[in-house]
């Protein structure tokens, strides 16, 4: 028996599963991973974004009625790549088969990070700074989790994983900028309480 023979019977097995199992869409028999746990793991992502898309539109009107355009900008633009990164997440459930959850209820507990309305530019920069943060660590945990059970997943939350870096140095660097602002008002003050 010929390797070539092996090979081609494995073709056609390969095919006939592939015609077996074709109402399971893209997921085929050699899908290594538990597909009901990536999508569970994949709905609390999901809610991750959509409360971060959602805080961020918060942090964007406030932002915009304080007069602070160029903070109130980027608050728009990271909503807008929160709302991308959630779709991208809804779309890679159906693919495995699963249901998006959207349901309101119970959103902001499905959600790794928080909600927090913020009081002023400086507290609403920090707030979306710890939700970045938290997203980055459990991101990354997701991607480990994956391995290579499910590359596609894998390398989607990878992308995910680059664009919250990029926020959170965003969100510090605006943060060091408003400090930089600040420090002329401040250093007389300070220098006189230890002089
Ligand atoms: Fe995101
Ligand atoms: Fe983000």
């Amino acid at each position: 028996m010929s390797t070539h023979k092996t090979f081609v019977s494995d073709i056609k097995a390969i095919r006939d599963r592939a015609r077996a199992h074709m109402e399971e869409g893209a997921i085929t028999a050699g899908y290594g991973a538990d597909r009901e746990q990536v999508i569970r793991i994949l709905n609390e992502a999901l809610a991750t974004e959509i409360v971060c898309t959602l805080r961020y539109k918060r942090h964007y009107y406030m932002a915009n009625g304080i007069h602070a355009k160029s903070v109130a900008e980027e608050f728009l633009e990271h909503a807008n790549e929160e709302q991308a990164h959630a779709d991208m997440i809804g779309k890679r459930i159906v693919q495995l088969g699963g249901a998006p959850d959207l349901s309101p209820n119970g959103l902001a507990s499905r959600s790794h990070s928080e909600y927090v309305e913020g009081t002023d530019l400086v507290d609403m920069l920090e707030e979306d700074l710890v939700a970045e943060r938290i997203a980055i660590d459990t991101y990354r945990e997701i991607v480990q989790y994956l391995g290579n059970d499910d590359p596609t997943t894998r390398r989607m939350m990878e992308e995910i994983l680059a664009k919250e870096e990029e926020h959170a140095e965003d969100l510090s660097s605006l943060l060091q900028q408003l400090g930089r602002n600040e420090q002329p008002a401040k250093a007389p003050a300070s220098r006189a309480a230890f002089g």
